[in-house]
């Protein structure tokens, strides 16, 4: 039983609907479905991560990484401090969501005495730019000097670019491969509410990779343009370090494996996964699994190297996370067991550790990180 929206919420989700059929009546009827995941969840003052529902955490919708336990932050500090050292450079962090994970890593790489000049966050969505600044206003007072919130991305950087649960959280195209070859899912306004129409790709780029995966009719999935969009401007604006994105999905075999036909976008509301995107828009979540393979082209072809790519339980643990947990002492058991509940859950198969991945992207000959290089995947992508 999913639970029943307050009447203010279900107020806004209605202002969203109507925003959204509107863009479509505005389109002629139709839009592709990455116009709709877009506008549900980023329409300012309306969107998902564009107004003020709670997303992360217990009261949320979805839990992330940053959320449960400092130390994902504080591992990923380790990971990401030889790089600094070696570049002198900076951090970039995209969707910093509720600003935890900054926090945690600037915290750390404070006592690691390799704090960056400057820790950049770039983020789409003004709410939580808010939210971010009072998080990082409340637990480091000290460094907030050093915190810059971004408009767009800088033409030069150095240093390293991090992203959580950022890939996953872009618009993807769907795409319906049938007897007659491929076609865009896109959406139209049915009743009080939307419904799916297929129609010929008009976009080329599209149509050609839409052609290249070459899968049996009656096959749905995604394609993400917007990844590849945004992997090529990262690469454009680097001039020496790291991309680092942590994300759930595979390699694209795995990605688009026969049993996978029904694709894996899927709507978040309130703990509960749900395969209808059409539920409640402006309430829930929307998200795809990030197909790895294609984030490695994008980013070979804007000439980045692959730094490395492995799972999460991988990189966590060859990072330090154990011996950061260790700093603990298990006989303080108040302290101690819900950080080693929520190490559990970090690196876990049954849970993110499997599911999860970790891939680098570099530029400028940078020195293996000790988290990618073993437990290497590179060879499944
Ligand atoms: C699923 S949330 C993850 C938040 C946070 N990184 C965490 O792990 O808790 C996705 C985040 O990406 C942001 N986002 C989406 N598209 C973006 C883009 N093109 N550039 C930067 N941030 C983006 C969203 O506003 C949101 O903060």
């Amino acid at each position: 039983m999913l639970p029943t929206p307050s009447p203010d919420a279900l107020a806004h989700s209605q202002r969203v609907t109507a925003h959204l059929r509107s863009l479509i009546n505005d389109a002629g009827g139709w839009i592709p479905f990455s116009r709709y995941m877009e506008a549900a969840l980023y329409a300012p003052g309306l969107g998902y991560y564009a107004a003020g529902a709670m997303k992360f955490g217990a009261a949320g919708d979805f839990v992330t990484a940053p959320e449960m336990t400092p130390l994902f932050g504080r591992t990923l500090a380790h990971a990401i401090a030889p790089v600094l050292a070696e570049t002198g450079g900076e951090v970039l962090e995209l969707g910093a969501g509720s600003g935890r994970l900054a926090a945690d890593v600037l915290g750390e790489l404070a006592r690691l005495e390799t704090l960056p000049s400057r820790y950049c966050i770039l983020e789409v969505s003004a709410d939580l730019r808010a939210r971010q600044q009072e998080t990082l206003a409340r637990k480091l007072p000290q460094l907030t000097g050093r915190v810059h919130w971004l408009d767009a991305l800088p033409a030069h950087f150095s240093g390293v670019i991090l992203g959580n649960e950022v890939l996953d959280a872009l618009p993807v195209e769907l795409v319906h491969w049938t007897q007659d070859g491929p076609l865009a899912r896109g959406v139209i306004v049915e009743g009080e509410g939307f419904a799916w129409q297929d129609r010929p790709i008009s976009d080329p780029l599209m149509g050609t990779r839409a052609d290249a995966l070459n899968l049996a009719p009656n096959y749905l999935s995604e394609i993400n343009l917007t990844a590849d969009a945004l992997i090529t401007s990262l690469a454009e604006c680097l001039d020496r370090g790291l991309i680092l994105m942590i994300d759930y999905g595979f390699s694209a075999s795995e990605y688009y494996h026969p049993q996978r036909h029904m694709g894996t976008l899927r709507a978040h509301y309130r703990h509960h996964a749900l395969d209808d995107p059409f539920y409640l828009p402006g309430l829930c979540d929307l998200t795809a699994h990030v197909d790895f393979s294609a984030v490695v082209r994008a980013g070979m072809a804007a000439g980045l190297e692959l730094a490395g790519y492995t799972s999460q339980a991988s990189f966590l643990l060859n990072s330090g996370l154990t011996e950061l947990l260790m700093q603990t002492p298990p006989t303080d058991a108040a302290t101690y067991l819900p950080q080693a509940n929520a190490v559990q859950r970090l690196v876990s198969p049954a849970e993110m550790g499997e599911l999860f991945k970790v891939i680098g992207l570099s530029k400028g000959g940078i020195a293996p990180l000790a988290g990618l290089v073993r437990g290497d995947r590179r060879h499944s992508l």
